[in-house]
């Protein structure tokens, strides 16, 4: 075997190379909403991925320093907003410090919580466990209930976001 395709085993990698590796693999945008003590909060994030069918179960990585992760562990219930083409500015803005970033883009409340009417996507999460994930905790949720659009969705590339131009929106019932 061509020994430029096999390198050397590593003990790790550089939080640049990690960083570096994973700016190259297109992500879905989504922005976890959680409400505790009558307050509202949401947090752009990209690791967010399904995990089981029988029971659904899905996973988010939230940093251990992101106040999200407060809000999920003390109410034990979130939605998930997959975000569509268009809605980047909210992206933007849920993925601030602060809170305040609710005031400043539109939403309305879906199963009590703050739902983007324009996503494309959602889920009702209630928390199943919380896991080590080295500098971020894994929520993992039980999915109660959720909605697929046909809406084109929003991607997370090379630092940057990108619409899809290949991807075929899927028939709602396929
Ligand atoms: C495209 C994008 C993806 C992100 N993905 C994540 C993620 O998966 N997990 C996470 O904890 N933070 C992620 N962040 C960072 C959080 O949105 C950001 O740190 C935010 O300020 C945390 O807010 P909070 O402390 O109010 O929860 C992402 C930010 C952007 C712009």
């Amino acid at each position: 075997m061509d020994g430029a395709l096999t390198p050397e085993p590593t003990a790790g990698v550089s939080a640049q190379s990690f960083r570096e590796m994973f700016s190259g693999v297109a992500a879905p945008v989504s922005i976890v909403t959680a409400e505790c003590d009558g307050r509202f909060h949401a947090t752009t994030v990209t690791a967010f991925c399904s995990l089981s069918i029988d029971p659904p179960l899905m996973l988010v990585a939230l940093a251990r320093t992101s106040d999200m992760l407060g809000f999920v562990d003390r109410s034990r219930r979130f939605a998930v907003n997959i975000l569509a083409a268009g809605q980047e500015q909210t992206a933007l803005a849920c993925a601030q410090k602060g809170t305040e970033k609710l005031s400043v883009v539109p939403w309305v409340e879906r199963w009590g919580l703050p739902w983007f009417e324009a996503s494309a996507g959602w889920l009702g999460c209630e928390v199943q466990d919380l896991l080590d994930g080295g500098d971020h905790v894994i929520v993992v949720g039980l999915v109660v209930d959720c909605e697929i659009t046909t809406r084109t969705p929003l991607l997370y590339h090379g630092r940057d976001f990108h619409i899809p131009q290949a991807i075929a929106a899927p028939a709602v019932g396929a």
